[in-house]
């Protein structure tokens, strides 16, 4: 069996371009691509991510899914995946989050971001995470929306160690989702900060009450609501979710 690698870079356009590259030429699944730099990192929706040298954590994993796994079963990764770093996150004393579908969130703001590319070489799990970025040095434009470990914890950490701990995690939460054949929507409900609160999905206003077993979002749109008392919520598969306030009757 060949072993999965990770390789360290010093800086790069994209480590998902750098990991793409490596997929193509037969790496195997679990290799993961680390830098210190990203001169063009991305982010979902074609949104930049801002990666400045030395203070946060940039890497990417590839994973090859099963054959026994149908292309529309693959996506759903992404939500273990966001589990996966915020278990690490909280493991290392951050009290991390999910908000649906794959950011993590500490308290009302985001501190890792996750950006899954599928390809037929494989999944490039594209993940960064702020780690050492102090309040003061926080970027003007997301300073409102943005946190940090060294904001959560007081202190800096080591990023290697952070590296290191989200690629093992990765790993496995991949694996288990293949063996399960999608995503431990259970486990991903009970750390997601979206259910149970007032949302905005395409500019419809509603309540995320739970998670679909293929891992969307189900929301009560209130003007589904106000058609019909006995309104079902709907499936929301993409996009992005504004966070309102916490509902005010509990589901
Ligand atoms: C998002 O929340 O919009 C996703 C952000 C993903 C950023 C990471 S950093 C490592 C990898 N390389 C990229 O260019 N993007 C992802």
């Amino acid at each position: 069996m060949t072993t999965a690698s990770t390789h360290r870079l010093g800086e790069v356009g994209s480590t998902n371009d750098e990991l793409l590259q490596l997929a193509s030429r037969g790496a195997p699944s679990g290799t993961a691509v680390a830098a210190e730099r990203q001169t063009a990192g991305r982010g979902r929706r074609g949104r930049a991510w801002l990666s400045p040298v030395g203070q946060h954590v940039y890497v990417s994993i590839l994973w090859r899914p099963p054959a026994s796994l149908a292309t529309g079963e693959v996506a759903g990764v992404t939500l273990d995946v966001g589990l996966a770093v915020a278990d690490v996150l909280t493991r290392l004393g951050v009290d991390a989050w999910v908000k649906w579908p794959n950011d993590v969130w500490v308290g009302e703001r985001k501190i890792a971001g996750i950006l899954s590319e599928l390809h037929d070489a494989g999944v490039v799990l594209g993940i960064g995470v702020n780690v050492n970025v102090t309040a003061d040095r926080m970027p003007d434009d997301i300073r409102d929306i943005a946190t940090s470990m060294a904001i959560a914890l007081g202190r800096e950490s080591d990023r290697d160690a952070v590296l290191d701990d989200i690629v093992i995690a990765v790993r496995a939460a991949c694996d288990q989702y293949a063996a399960r054949g999608g995503p431990d929507t259970a486990r991903y409900a009970s750390r997601c900060i979206t259910l149970g609160r007032r949302v905005r999905v395409e500019g419809k206003d509603g309540e995320a009450v739970g998670i679909a077993r293929d891992g969307s979002l189900l929301v009560l749109f209130d003007a589904t609501l106000a058609a019909s008392a006995s309104a079902t919520p709907e499936r929301v598969v993409a996009g992005d979710v504004e966070l309102g306030p916490i509902a005010s009757v509990p589901r």
